[in-house]
């Protein structure tokens, strides 16, 4: 599965903040190889730097120094319209608060990265939007809006937007830290499917038990990558199927 070129190669990056003439140095000198179809989880307390990390890799920032090569591209020589076209085409992002559009319904939502696709008919835009919306069991909320979905149903639609264009890379952070345990493991469910379907998965997450269903974790802290390992393996940390944590709290709750 790993071709010699990786999907993404980092070296020596670092990312400042000055606010208040007070500078905060978010990365510290960050290298990192993922290839494609691999599935990375990525650890460390609050503050280490994980968002930043996340925010460069899907080109929604820049670094203030190192270099960064996405399927052998490099990112520093893109301007602005190049990099959004390469975001558009290659990342989709999964954020913790779902951030979807409160007054677009849930098929406008997951259509509007497709809004740069001009190679599209609009009944192929359709298509896809319906296609991806059953991929995550959402098909009957289409015309409803985020405010009328559970968190858990929202991130299944965030989920639905950022693969609709079928990217190459999906980048997601803390995407179960707003949901309870039941809708945080079949969103994870949804995740692992995408990466076992073949896509890149690069994963922020504070729960040992998501982080164990990846091929490899880093760890930051610091704004630095002071673990890279490969996981144990779900054989010993096996992931649950999304029936068993509600039936084992429902029976919980009846004795
Ligand atoms: N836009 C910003 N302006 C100023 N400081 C920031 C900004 N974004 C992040 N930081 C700081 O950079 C550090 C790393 O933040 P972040 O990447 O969000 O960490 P994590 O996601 O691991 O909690 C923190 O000290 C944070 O306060
Ligand atoms: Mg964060």
């Amino acid at each position: 599965m790993n071709s010699s070129l990786p999907l993404i190669k980092l070296q020596g990056i670092q990312k400042s903040f000055l606010t208040d003439e007070l500078e905060t140095r978010a990365l510290d000198g960050v290298d990192l190889q993922i290839h494609s179809g691999e599935f990375l989880a990525v650890s460390g307390p609050s503050g280490c730097g994980k968002s930043s990390l996340l925010a460069i890799l899907g080109l929604l920032d820049s670094p203030s120094a190192g270099s960064y090569a996405l399927a052998g591209q490099s990112v520093e020589a893109l301007d602005n319209r190049a990099r959004a076209l390469l975001r558009n085409r290659q990342i989709g992002f999964v954020f913790q608060a779902f951030n979807l559009i409160s007054d677009l319904t849930v098929e406008d939502n997951v259509a509007l990265p497709l809004s740069y696709r001009s190679e599209m008919s609009r009944a192929e835009r359709r298509a896809r939007v319906a296609e991806v919306l059953a991929q995550v069991d959402m098909g009957h909320r289409a015309r409803h809006y985020p405010a009328q979905l559970s968190g858990g149903q929202q991130q299944r639609v965030a989920i639905a937007r950022a693969l609709v264009g079928k990217p190459s890379l999906i980048l997601a952070d803390e995407p179960t830290g707003n949901l309870d345990s039941r809708n945080a493991d079949l969103v994870m469910q949804l995740l692992a499917d995408v990466h076992a379907g073949g896509a890149t998965l690069c994963m922020v997450t504070h729960d040992p038990r998501y982080a164990a269903a990846a091929q490899r974790t880093i760890s930051l802290f610091d704004g630095r990558v002071v673990a890279d390992m490969p996981t144990l393996g779900p054989t010993l940390t096996p992931m649950p199927t999304p029936a068993q944590p509600l039936a084992a709290r429902q029976t919980a709750e009846q004795l």
